[in-house]
């Protein structure tokens, strides 16, 4: 790392090229179906309720959907247990409203990516229903990892692998007679046991489903636990907890990140590139992988250029309110991404994490296990928002793709005092009452707010809500916060604005001389060097004083003199003659 001095800024990344396909600076909103819109008054959001509210997406100047699974499944973990692969869940709509979903969308100029969960099917798929009635040793359970207990009757199971949403990771079925018989792994709740990815029946199923949804004109799959689909062979015992974010560097585990995976990514990314028209490379459709690995140079690999298109920058999303960590998060994730010729993509938020604009207003020691229960500390709410706000306006001004989760341009907060009769999420289920406990994912999963007047907020026409909203999501409605100067929405809608406009996904990042233990600034230079834009994200109590240059946006009030206070993001253009000369 080269020293910063005011004149050669410390370039870290150079710009992309102009040409470059839609995916490497796409900004993608995740839309959490049960959750966004419901257009049929059963408290559950829906597909027709998503196609009436696209335009709102249009408007606010995002690239893509990505939305989390709609398939047919019971329920168990709010449908990444899947029983059909190739059809919509009756809560959501049917298949009709999927085509029609993706066709309103791409007329909006927005492209769509499904989520694909390779990792386990749902014990109601019809691949689980026959192999609990098959013997040991068949076909029909070389889908899955069924295995022979430990212990003299096989009463134990077959190795010391948890749950990550606690509890065991085994469960023992029946022999056809009634007699106890063998283990399956599940790696998440009992009702997803995981698949066999060295079964080539396995892989060619998942190659059909992808050809499905791509044929339906899909452009891309987000890749549920992607990091998780091929385990060590000899199931080792292992130690070290499995909860997904507390994954230490350094520390393989036996059943993530193994080498293994990068075959499935190779052979998908084939099956996804037939489908790129030449000469049009906005035809290009995507994999985007949700792996929790660390360091960012692992990371790297899932995006080596015959592999995925995109993974999750999670370091990103777990970095704490700090200077320096994310001075070396960016920098280390720009590193191993370009050593690779990939992109890097950013977020703060989704539906497993606490919301970022709660997340940021607890003390920030790094260790945040999901849920927030009523009789927790509670979040310092405008502290919240204020670095959430802040941290948005960081990221993006990045170089890179980002994704944002529904409801984060309102600003909304975790639903920090939800009671725990109404939760719904495996993961408090099984942790209750045991030193596992978590609180569980449902606080960040509430119903969208629309219309501050209505019952549901707008989210349905009735007042039936899934999981109840918490009072504070009314004045946070779209529209109490629409065409509002200083609103959350409004900055996410200029943030969008001038990203687009002046290409920041494409530009170069350079540390700039303002940079300290409680400043990070850095300049995003367009690939022409005709704009330069210094970002200054303020972490310390004093407020700092800008260059001369023009205030593009900023994330909360300047200082009467036009410095920038404490948990606040500028983006100022430079003068010309100040421009990056590297
Ligand atoms: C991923 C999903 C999460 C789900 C889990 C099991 O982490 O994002 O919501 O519970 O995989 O499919
Ligand atoms: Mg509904």
């Amino acid at each position: 790392m080269g020293r910063v001095s005011p004149t050669t800024p410390d370039l870290v990344h150079h710009a992309d090229s102009p040409e470059s396909p839609w995916w490497r600076d796409a900004v993608i909103y995740q839309i959490y179906p049960r959750s966004w819109a419901d257009s049929d008054g059963d408290g559950i959001g829906d597909l027709p309720g998503i196609i009436d509210h696209l335009p709102y997406l249009r408007d606010l100047g995002v690239d893509a959907v990505w939305l989390s699974p709609f398939y047919v499944s019971p329920m168990h973990d709010a449908g990444y247990d899947v029983a059909d692969y190739r059809d919509i869940d009756p809560l959501f709509g049917r298949l009709a409203d999927a085509d029609r979903l993706i066709d309103t969308a791409h007329d909006l100029g927005l492209k769509v990516v499904v989520d694909l969960v390779p990792n386990h099917t749902s014990s109601d798929h019809p691949w689980f229903q026959e192999a609990l009635t098959a013997p040991p040793g068949s076909a029909e359970r070389a889908r899955y990892l069924f295995r022979d207990g430990r212990g003299p009757h096989g009463d134990l199971p077959p190795n010391n692998w948890r749950s990550v949403f606690g509890g065991t990771g085994w469960s023992r079925v029946p022999n056809p007679d009634g007699t106890p018989g063998q283990w399956y792994l599940h790696l998440f709740d009992t009702t997803q046991p995981d698949v066999d990815w060295d079964n080539p029946e396995v892989r060619d199923e998942y190659d059909a489903i992808l050809r499905f949804w791509l044929d339906r004109g899909v452009d891309g799959f987000r890749v549920d636990v992607a990091h998780g689909l091929v385990k060590d062979p000899a199931l080792p015992d292992t130690t070290g907890s499995m909860h997904l974010t507390e994954n230490p560097v350094g520390h393989v585990m036996p059943m993530w990140d193994q080498d293994g995976v990068h075959d499935i990514y190779r052979r998908w990314r084939a099956v996804l590139d037939t489908y790129t028209i030449p000469g049009d490379p906005d035809s290009q459709r995507i994999l985007c992988a949700e792996a929790w690995v660390r360091p960012e140079e692992r990371l790297s690999h899932y995006v080596r250029p015959d592999e995925m298109h995109q993974a999750f920058n999670f370091p990103f999303l777990e970095t704490p309110w700090d200077s320096a960590a994310y001075r070396h998060v960016i920098e280390a994730s720009l590193r191993s991404n370009d050593a690779v010729g990939a992109p890097t993509t950013w977020v703060l938020a989704n539906h497993d994490v606490i919301r970022h604009a709660s997340r940021f207003g607890l003390p920030q020691d790094g260790q945040r296990r999901n849920g927030i229960g009523a009789h927790d500390p509670q979040p310092d709410a405008a502290l919240g928002l204020r670095r959430a706000r802040a941290a948005t306006a960081m990221m993006l001004a990045l170089p890179g793709g980002a994704y944002l989760y529904q409801g984060e341009e309102l600003g909304l907060p975790e639903h920090t005092t939800l009671p725990d009769e109404v939760r719904q999420d495996p993961t408090y289920h099984r942790t209750l009452g045991t030193d596992e406990f978590q609180r569980g994912r449902d606080g960040c999963r509430i119903p969208m707010t629309w219309r501050h007047d209505q019952p549901s907020f707008g989210f349905g026409p009735g007042a039936n809500t899934w999981l109840p909203q918490p009072d504070t999501y009314g004045d946070l409605a779209v529209d109490r916060q629409d065409g509002i100067p200083g609103s959350t929405l409004t900055l996410y809608r200029d943030l969008l604005h001038y990203r687009r406009k002046h290409r920041f996904g494409h530009g170069s990042l350079a540390w700039d001389s303002l940079t300290s233990t409680t400043v990070l600034a850095f300049r995003n230079t367009s690939g022409d060097g005709t704009r330069t834009a210094l970002i200054v994200t303020n972490f310390g109590p004093d407020p700092v004083a800008l260059p001369e240059g023009d205030v593009l946006i900023a994330s909360g009030p300047l200082t009467d003199d036009g410095a920038v206070p404490t948990d606040t993001t500028v983006w100022l253009r430079l003068p010309t003659t100040q421009e990056e000369t590297r």
